[in-house]
């Protein structure tokens, strides 16, 4: 058969983590918590199953969650979203993003991505005829331990053929999060170029060291050309739910839901009630970023002095080491290696570039997930700790 993605196979988080649970090593890899939501939250779901609301949800979301939605944005990003026509509840961020792809690149459209870039970008650009134009981050440095976008570069690759840029931010994997100049240079940049903008922000609550998330909804100039994008299950531990929102503009929101009705219609009921229910009375958003700033440093503070060097992280739930240490091996084997013979999943940033073999894709730089309980991190610290160093 003629494949459509004839290059693509079992994603590398799918890789990493039946190598961890072969090996019966602590999985830092995949992007999930080991831990419940909050059980108000749990109860919140089961109160609306019980309630009755079982039956198909209308296909843009259930009116209450909508209007929560509308205004947690007001709130944190002063953007007032219509509930009706700019806000529709998704399968994730997943659905989300994929929907919004494939409504709004036609064939033959570029579209740009900041790599190192989340999987599902690409493939599903190509899927709607796109093309794909990569423009790095640059690399961490001595003075600057994290990525950081590099604007000229981003400037550099916009021609007469882009129709939209992919942005995250806070960005998985590198933890690096937007600036008030970074959303300065994109003002300056949307308002030379007619593109659309597409923001998955699924880690919007999650940044440290009393930073705060600058959604490109806080923008109007942005917030007119943009999707912006999130996860439920990101924000409230609970990523086997799969459900996430969209925020855009009446005339780009109408296009995107025409497939998201036809992709999923809608998504389920009770969990819809129940996120509108914990959001009005009980979600408590801003402690998300010290529950898991303590995790960041718990694991960050472990790592010293060990073989694994930890960048800054300044969101998501992710930080990265430099493994310089360890001699010069591909990322991607020295992530097996630490699987196998050290008992810690963690995956290679190689692997969110187009070619994860090429040199510029590897900095020897590993990801490791602090999404875990207290526990699990202090023997993920004890193993690493004890990998020993190749003497320079
Ligand atoms: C950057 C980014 N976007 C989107 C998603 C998918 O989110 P969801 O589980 O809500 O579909 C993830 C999950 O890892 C992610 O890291």
């Amino acid at each position: 058969m003629k494949s459509k993605l004839p290059d693509v196979g079992i994603t590398i988080f799918t890789e990493m983590s039946q190598l961890a649970l072969d090996h019966q090593a602590i999985n830092l890899g995949q992007g999930f918590p080991d831990y419940n939501p909050d059980a108000l939250l749990i109860q919140c779901v089961n109160e609306a199953m019980l309630a009755g609301h079982n039956q198909y949800a209308p296909m843009a979301g259930v009116p209450v969650l909508r209007e929560a939605v509308a205004e947690k944005m007001a709130r944190l990003q002063a953007h007032e979203y219509d509930p009706g026509d700019e806000i529709t509840i998704t399968s994730g961020a997943t659905e989300a993003l994929a929907s919004a792809i494939t409504a709004l690149v036609h064939p033959g459209d570029d579209v740009i991505l900041i790599d190192p870039a989340y999987d599902l970008y690409a493939p599903v650009i190509r899927l709607a005829g796109g093309t794909v134009v990569r423009v790095p981050m640059m690399p961490p440095t001595q003075d600057t331990p994290r990525f950081a976008m590099d604007w000229n570069a981003l400037e550099g690759a916009l021609g007469p053929k882009t129709r939209m840029i992919v942005l995250n931010f806070p960005n998985n994997p590198t933890g690096t999060i937007l600036s008030d100049d970074d959303l300065a240079h994109l003002e300056r940049i949307a308002s030379r170029h007619d593109v659309l903008l597409l923001s998955d922000e699924a880690y919007e609550h999650i940044v440290f060291d009393g930073e705060s998330h600058r959604s490109l909804a806080s923008r109007p100039a942005l917030a007119e050309r943009s999707v912006v994008i999130s996860s439920f299950g990101k924000t409230f531990h609970a990523t086997g739910w799969k459900i996430g929102y969209l925020c855009a503009p009446k005339s780009l929101s109408a296009e995107i839901r025409k497939v998201h009705q036809f992709m999923v219609f809608s998504v389920p009921t009770p969990m819809q009630h129940g996120l509108a229910n914990y959001l009005r009375k009980h979600a408590r958003l801003e402690q998300l970023s010290t529950f898991y700033q303590q995790k960041r440093d718990r694991l960050k503070t472990g790592l010293e002095g060990s073989a694994f060097r930890p960048l800054q992280s300044q969101g998501t739930f992710f930080l990265l080491v430099d493994t310089s240490a360890l001699g010069d091996s591909k990322e991607k084997e020295l992530a097996r290696r630490l699987t196998i013979d050290h008992g810690i999943g963690a995956i290679p940033v190689s692997a969110f570039y187009e070619d994860p073999n090429a040199p510029q894709a590897n900095h020897r730089l590993l990801r490791l997930c602090f999404a875990k309980q207290d526990p699990t991190l202090d023997r993920a610290v004890e193993a690493l700790r004890a990998v020993p160093g190749v003497a320079a």
